[in-house]
């Protein structure tokens, strides 16, 4: 598969990525209904086997269920694949989530990650959000400290807008930023994009297929039998008005899909990758059949008057 550099990293990641927020599972917050770990692990197996070199995850994801996952899938294997997770989003004992990045918070934080993952180092950190906004430098100061202390190789952030990250840059350059991206969220296009183009900050997108909206398969039926602890049930893009935009603008990219011979999804995240400045797309999956599927997507090269096409739907 094909790979980009990230920013002015030596990493150089695969165009796809594989995300496992949904591998978290249920019982918590933002989980994803129930979810099989050997599922998982099979979609790990799948996207190595695949050639993805890379995969995002997270403490926060099941509650640092999805980090004990992908270290049980990734035990006993000599080469590694990259892997980035993030901070900033910790748990109380009883599981209300936490937003700190405090020095003390990110030094436990980085602890508890590089145990459930069984690594001695993480190849890529990222601050998960921006919050809260009054601790952004002491967490970004704490990051750069890891990485002198050989605990992390490279930082990142996610979900900051250009005025954090040039809050943060004074400090060290974030070697990238992983923004929300798609064709139902396409605002990081306006002054994102052009921000981490110029100054040669990585960008790793997320939600390429929106959890799953851009893949065609999710109907009204199908979204009336979400689990209840699928966060999905609560997100205002599943649910009206949004839904109907979201299901017209998805039949009328299945055309578009079926003229080029390839699935809805690997034209959403196709259309991600159109610009030389995002180095890869994180795309979830809870099986491997869906990352089969998806994985195709790197391959894909939409012309001008494909992406122009898609302009006048998604705008
Ligand atoms: N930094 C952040 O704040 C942040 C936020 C969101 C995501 N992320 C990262 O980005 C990754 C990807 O984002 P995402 O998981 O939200 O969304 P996504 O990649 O757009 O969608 C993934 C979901 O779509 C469905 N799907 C995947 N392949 C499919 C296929 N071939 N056919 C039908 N359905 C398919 C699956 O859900 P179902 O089968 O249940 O429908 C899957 O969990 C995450 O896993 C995470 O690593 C980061």
């Amino acid at each position: 598969m094909k790979t980009r550099r990230l920013g002015n990293s030596d990493l150089n990641l695969t165009v796809i990525g594989l995300g496992t927020w949904a591998q978290g599972g249920a019982g918590w917050k933002f989980g994803w209904g129930p979810q099989d770990d050997e599922q998982s692990i099979a979609a790990i197996h799948q996207a190595l086997d695949s050639g993805i070199n890379w995969i995002d995850t997270a403490a926060v994801y099941g509650l640092g269920h999805a980090e004990e996952v992908l270290g049980k899938a990734l035990k006993g294997m000599s080469e590694k694949p990259i892997i980035a997770t993030k901070c900033a989003r910790n748990w109380d004992e009883d599981g209300n989530i936490v937003k700190v990045q405090t020095r003390d918070s990110i030094r436990q934080e980085v602890e508890n990650s590089l145990k459930r993952l069984n690594i001695e180092i993480i190849d890529l950190y990222q601050v998960h959000w921006p919050e809260p906004e009054e601790q952004i430098e002491e967490g970004w100061e704490t990051m750069t400290e890891l990485v002198k202390e050989g605990k992390v190789r490279y930082i990142g952030v996610s979900n900051y807008s250009v005025e954090q990250l040039e809050r943060i840059s004074p400090i060290q350059k974030p070697a990238s930023l992983q923004p929300p991206y798609s064709m139902i969220k396409p605002d990081f296009e306006k002054d994102l994009l052009p921000y981490c183009d110029k100054h040669n900050i990585g960008v790793v997108c997320y939600s390429p297929m929106y959890k799953g909206l851009l893949t065609g398969k999710i109907t009204r039926e199908r979204l009336e039998g979400l689990a209840h602890s699928d966060h999905r049930r609560n997100d205002p893009n599943f649910n009206e008005p949004k839904l109907s935009q979201n299901l017209e603008l998805v039949e009328n990219l299945k055309p578009i899909a079926a003229d080029l011979g390839i699935t809805l999804a690997q034209l959403s995240i196709a259309w991600t990758l159109r610009w030389p400045a995002v180095t890869s797309a994180i795309v979830g999956a809870r099986n491997a059949n869906q990352l089969q599927e998806t994985v195709a997507a790197g391959s894909v090269e939409l012309s001008q008057d494909v992406i122009a096409t898609i302009q006048n739907l998604v705008n």
